[in-house]
């Protein structure tokens, strides 16, 4: 059955301009997209709608005036729109992705990635609409790739951490959700930073300044595109059988390091790679064992002067110097702070199998098979 909608429209004539009300037909088929202002979101939107679709984004702070603003900290507003809208799918691409910005703002963060997606879910249950939590290959710590969708997650940073307690808690919420993980994207960008891959750009384009690229991190750069097309085949065969849901990994087929995307990146503008310098395994160990000596050698140099302090301190009958104090304590606090991002970063970037020939319980298509993909679990 087709929905019909009021639609204001403006129509320009020489020498005149009218307000036109006409009444539309909309499709039945309704999907809500959280986050639809962001990377993936703006893909999965369009892919919807291009679908015949009754597509309906939120945004939050770029909202206006494309898509609605909905706070999804807010339970409120969040119940409202999902009853007022009535989706029959709802695809969750909204979350803090930012690991740096986790590690600064676990409790923000935590609230929207787990808290809203936990909430998010039980809204979705309460009016029996299909939800797609998008998750990432973060909850892996990369160790032994590639993954499946019954291995053991182990995340090594906060972001990977408040992913897979997301996904929990949205299956906790709601059994019959479907959790998508994901890999490295990349796609259409508003601003280079918005994806792991564009932001590279910079390096590439400044071709009169050599850059070191770190060729043996194996990864799957995937497009926002083929994810949006996976989300709107999942949804749709989903809408045909009940039993589609669980979790899912899917990924691009390229297997790539940052330097070979760089190199491709600089192909495609037709610009000169050779300023790019490939950064191998022992030139990364060995640049590691120096960057962790120089901290080591600083650590060891700050830990002097603290203990120094310490016994002035003691001379002193326990009456802190006010001058070396607190220089001491951030010397001696720093290298501590700095090293912790190089221990999460140092492992292997967790990757998703890419296989097409896998069990039947896993679920792979390439990234160019998208007019006949098999669903089959
Ligand atoms: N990017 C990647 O490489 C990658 C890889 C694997 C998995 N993922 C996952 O894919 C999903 C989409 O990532 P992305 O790269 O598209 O993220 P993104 O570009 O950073 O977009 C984040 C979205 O979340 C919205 N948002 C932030 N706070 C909100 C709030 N309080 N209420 C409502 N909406 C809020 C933002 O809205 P405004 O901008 O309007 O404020 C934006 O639309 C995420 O779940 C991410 O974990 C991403």
């Amino acid at each position: 059955m087709v929905g019909r909608e009021k639609e204001l429209s403006i129509h320009f004539v020489p020498g005149s301009c009218r307000l036109v009300e006409e009444e539309v037909n909309l499709p039945s088929r309704r999907v809500l997209i959280t986050g639809a202002t962001g990377l993936l979101g703006r893909a999965v939107y369009k892919e919807f709608k291009q679908n015949n679709w009754h597509a309906f984004g939120c945004g939050f702070r770029r909202a206006r005036p494309k898509f609605e603003q909905v706070n999804l900290l807010d339970s409120e507003a969040v119940h409202h729109i999902i009853h007022d809208f009535q989706p029959h799918v709802i695809v969750h691409c909204a979350a803090e992705r930012r690991p740096d910005v986790v590690e600064n703002q676990p409790d923000a963060a935590s609230q929207l990635n787990v808290d809203a997606s936990g909430n998010l879910a039980k809204e979705a249950a309460l009016i029996g609409a299909f939800l797609i939590y998008i998750s990432s290959d973060y909850v892996f710590d990369g160790t032994n790739p590639p993954y499946r969708e019954e291995d053991v997650p182990s995340p090594l940073n906060l972001y990977g951490k408040t992913k897979l307690e997301g996904e929990k808690a949205v299956l906790e919420n709601n059994l019959g959700a479907a959790v998508l993980r994901i890999p490295v994207l990349y796609g259409e960008v508003e601003k280079l930073d918005e994806s792991a891959v564009t932001v590279m750009f910079d390096k590439v384009q400044f071709s009169n300044k050599s850059a070191n690229m770190d060729h043996w991190q194996q990864r799957f750069p995937t497009h926002v595109k083929d994810v949006a097309t996976v989300c709107r085949q999942l949804a749709e065969k989903r809408m045909l059988d009940p039993s589609i849901k669980g979790t899912f990994h899917w990924s691009g087929n390229e297997q790539m390091t940052k330097y070979e995307m760089a190199c491709a990146i600089a192909d495609a503008f037709n610009l000169p790679s050779s300023h790019l310098r490939p950064v191998s395994t022992w030139r990364f160990v060995l640049f590691c064992f120096i960057y962790l000596f120089k901290k080591w050698f600083f650590f060891f140099n700050a830990y002097s002067l603290l203990r120094e302090h310490e016994r002035g301190r003691d001379r002193d009958g326990g009456m802190q110097n006010p001058k070396q104090a607190p220089g001491s304590e951030r010397s001696a606090q720093s290298p501590l702070r700095g090293s912790s991002p190089l221990t999460v970063r140092s492992g292997t970037e967790p990757k998703l199998d890419t296989q097409l020939t896998e069990p039947p319980s896993t679920w792979h298509f390439k990234t160019s098979l998208v007019e006949s993909p098999d669903l089959s679990r």
